[in-house]
């Protein structure tokens, strides 16, 4: 099994290097895992003068999955969109055709105190957050600046859904629905959006294959309120890339910390990538502060979806889940009487519980 290792900027090389411990801690009890790692996002754009170079392509390509860090940083802000970071994972998206997004957003009960919102609202809280990743406004066309009739300059971007783009991700709502709570809600603004209006239509089509899973629907605002309101209403939410950008970041809080959530990005022949679903953070890159837990987890759901291999994920998990109950914090998710520890300690935590 072969995984490219992407590990990106900011604190992407800690995290992912942590993740790696892991990795090859599982390898020493028999786990066939070959890694290789190429330059992505602002590392890309140093090495070869594009944040998605043609050789790590070819790499993540070749591989039956990715490991990504995050991209981006302060030292590539004013370059040009296309030479930015970010469109090295637009674009590493689009050419694996990572459509399906799956976002968990699990509270362990040892980080009731690190979330922000009461624990009666979210103890116990597990909830999946499927986001479409390959369409919508970050990907439709037109795009870009004109002159209006009035002669004034503008902006526009164009939010579009085709059928099968519909189709394809409401399957993977629904099969998700099906191996949990049979409970899916399809997130979109369908009061106001002609491509929302077309995306509730589909859905309810595609239903009808799953008379066994409750259907609902919400409008994003409310999606938004509800999250903070009630979140354990929630199973599965089903929704278009922008939502769910948005609304994965506002459920990872609901876990204690954005560095706890792990996320798989996946196309329709099991291939994969993974990552963190935090950025690069890069006011706390090189001092051994940030959580790499978020990326030891998304190993995890690598060994789950792309090599199917359940229990090996499982026992990343229970060993997570052992060191939270051990109390080891980084400082994202400190609190009083915890042991504190750094990337690298967490990482090696992690290892020994496995
Ligand atoms: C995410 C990130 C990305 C996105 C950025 C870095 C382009 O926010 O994975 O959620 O908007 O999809
Ligand atoms: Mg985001």
């Amino acid at each position: 099994m072969k995984i490219a290792v992407l590990a990106g900027d900011g604190i992407g090389p800690e995290i992912v290097g942590q993740a790696l411990k892991v990795l090859r801690r599982l390898a020493e009890d028999g786990l066939k895992l070959e890694f290789e790692e190429a330059p992505f996002g602002g590392a890309g754009f140093d090495a070869h003068g594009d944040p998605l170079p043609a050789s790590t392509l070819k790499l993540a390509k070749e591989a039956d999955a990715v490991l990504c860090g995050a991209v981006g940083g302060p030292k590539y802000d004013a370059l040009p969109r296309a030479q930015r970071p970010e469109q090295g994972i637009l674009r590493i998206r689009k050419e694996l055709g990572l459509f399906a997004n799956l976002r968990p957003a699990v509270l362990y009960p040892e980080l009731v105190q690190a979330s922000t919102l009461k624990p009666e609202v979210v103890s116990g809280l597990d909830l999946m957050i499927i986001r479409e990743l390959t369409g919508d406004i970050y990907f439709g066309e037109p795009r870009g600046r004109r002159d209006n009739a009035r002669g004034e300059k503008e902006g526009y971007d164009t939010m579009l859904y085709s059928e099968p783009e519909i189709r394809r991700i409401a399957e993977v709502g629904f099969q998700t629905a099906m191996k949990r709570g049979k409970k899916l809600c399809s997130v979109d603004k369908e009061n106001v959006l002609e491509t929302s209006r077309f995306w509730r239509e589909i859905v309810i089509d595609v239903a009808k294959k799953y008379p066994e899973v409750a259907l609902s629907h919400m409008y994003v605002d409310n999606a938004a309120m509800q999250l903070v309101r009630n979140p354990k209403q929630f199973d599965v939410i089903v929704t278009g890339n922008i939502f769910g950008d948005i609304l994965s970041d506002e459920a990872s809080m609901l876990t204690g910390s954005i560095g706890m959530l792990p996320s798989a990005s996946l196309n329709s022949g099991g291939g994969g990538l993974y990552e963190p679903i935090h950025g690069s953070a890069p006011d706390i890159a090189g001092k051994n502060i940030a959580n790499p837990l978020a990326t030891i987890l998304s190993t995890a759901m690598m060994l789950r979806y792309t090599f199917n291999k359940d229990e090996w994920a499982y026992r990343i998990e229970a060993a997570v889940k052992n060191v939270l109950a051990a109390g080891y914090r980084t400082p994202d998710i400190d609190e009083a009487g915890a042991k504190k520890v750094g990337t690298v300690e967490m990482g090696d935590a992690v290892v020994a519980a496995l």
